[in-house]
């Protein structure tokens, strides 16, 4: 007998075939049983005939509970309503008869939900978010490593600040203080000098205060970084890769986005033309449109939300005002008051899910800029070697792999986009 799982039922129709799994839903009566089986391949229906097995077979299964693990052995066959496949079951085993299981059918609030993860997310919904999370990731690994970029794994333990100090997770390190790093960023300027095309890719953490559906404490975020590149090309880079990814999901997870009801002509709409924009548009256009936002100020949620919902395709807005963003950027030679960075804002509300730009390659700017914002010049000494050392022009971008994915599934909230979320008031299980 072939040892199978759900997705490959397909290619055993009308053979017999064991299957091991869950039991998802049990449906009874006199004459027949519908069992609904998962085994984290997929899902798929089992039907029980009583006069056609044995009289222990039926009555073993009448005490199937929820997530009870089984052997089940049956023919393959396609439904012919739903086109659907499924077991007419021949014979069943009970490996183990599943506690009364705490998610029920019954609406669950989200505090209730998110204690009970490790079993949550075995529910179809959060199967499948999670099934294009995995997408995403392999997506993300292709794009770089067929495209030249080495792999530069940054320290999670690190010394410094790289995105402003009010969100930093301090831990003890022996006789210093650490932080777990907020981007790899600074390491992989160096590395651009020794091998050109780098990428990092791995958890983030911030110590975000703040309970919005956009953030988490630890998040996975990807970086690449180049040498002798410019503002206009990371913002190509940018338009082709979440191109790339967003094609890679409808490829790859058809079935996933069907279960999430995602409409899909909306993620196909994304592999037009990017929209592009400057701030100081970006800024004209929102106060047009209502937002009380003045030059200067950082984009709120809202006024992204706003923005994004004027098009089917992402934004990248580009040369913002120094005031608000990071210090390590390379100012505009046209308007000293901006620097050459840039944001790609995510279409139906989601707002932005990279940033990036050109990086200050001046030591005195950057001297300039450690005093301004009252780091300690001695923590950096190694990053502006990079500058002192056959300085180039580089630049790079960092998309949060979690913000993507709720894009790409169309979710409410971050949270449910990775296995173990990590929030302001929650660290776990
Ligand atoms: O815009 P951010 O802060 O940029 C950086 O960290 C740069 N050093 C990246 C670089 O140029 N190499 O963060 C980049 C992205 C954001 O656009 C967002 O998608 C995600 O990381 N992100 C978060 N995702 C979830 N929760 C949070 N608290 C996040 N903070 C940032
Ligand atoms: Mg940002």
């Amino acid at each position: 007998m072939h040892q199978v799982t759900i997705n490959q039922l397909a290619d055993y129709k009308d053979q017999e075939v064991e299957l091991k799994a869950w039991v998802r839903f049990h449906r009874k009566s006199g004459k027949i049983q519908f069992i609904v089986i998962r085994d984290g391949s997929g899902f798929c229906q089992t039907v029980l005939v009583k006069a056609e097995v044995e009289e222990s077979v039926w009555e073993q299964a009448r005490l199937l509970t929820l997530e009870s693990s089984v052997t089940v052995r049956g023919v393959v066959q396609q439904n012919p309503k739903n086109q659907k496949y499924e077991i007419l079951v021949k014979d069943l085993e009970t490996i183990h008869i599943s506690d009364p299981f705490p998610i029920t059918k019954k609406e669950h609030g989200t505090e209730f939900l998110m204690d009970h993860r490790h079993l949550w997310f075995r529910s179809k919904s959060q199967w499948a978010v999670l099934r294009v999370r995995h997408t995403i990731v392999k997506a993300i690994r292709d794009f770089f490593d067929s495209r030249d970029f080495t792999l530069i794994d940054s320290p999670i333990l690190t010394p410094t600040a790289a995105e402003g100090s009010s969100n930093l997770f301090e831990v003890d390190y022996f006789d210093e203080k650490a932080f777990l790093s907020q981007t790899g960023q600074l390491y992989l300027e160096p590395a651009c000098a020794a091998f050109r095309k780098v990428y990092c890719f791995g958890p983030t953490f911030r110590a975000e205060k703040s309970k919005t559906r956009r953030h988490l404490t630890e998040f996975w975020m990807v970086e690449p970084e180049i040498a002798f590149a410019g503002l206009a090309d990371i913002m190509d880079l940018s338009e082709e890769f979440i191109k790339h990814i967003v094609q890679r999901v409808l490829e790859t997870n058809q079935e996933e986005l069907e279960i999430l009801e995602r409409d899909t002509s909306k993620l196909e709409a994304v592999l037009e033309p990017f929209v592009r924009m400057s701030y100081n548009d970006a800024v004209d256009k929102l106060k047009g449109m209502g937002s009380d936002i003045n030059w200067g100020e950082d984009f709120g949620a809202d006024d992204e939300t706003m923005l994004t919902k004027e098009y089917d395709q992402p934004i990248i807005v580009h040369r913002y005002p120094k005031v608000f963003k990071a210090f390590y950027m390379e100012p505009d030679p046209e308007d000293d008051q901006l620097v050459l960075g840039m944001d790609v804002l995510a279409p139906e509300g989601y707002g932005e899910v990279i940033g990036g730009g050109e990086r200050a390659s001046s030591v005195e700017f950057l001297l300039d800029q450690i005093e301004k914002e009252n780091l300690n010049k001695q923590d950096y000494e190694w990053y502006l070697d990079v500058r002192r050392y056959g300085s180039f022009p580089h630049a790079g971008f960092g998309l949060g792999v979690e913000r993507t994915v709720a894009w790409m599934c169309k979710l409410p909230h971050v949270r449910e986009t990775i296995p173990y979320p990590r929030l302001l008031h929650r660290l776990s299980p």
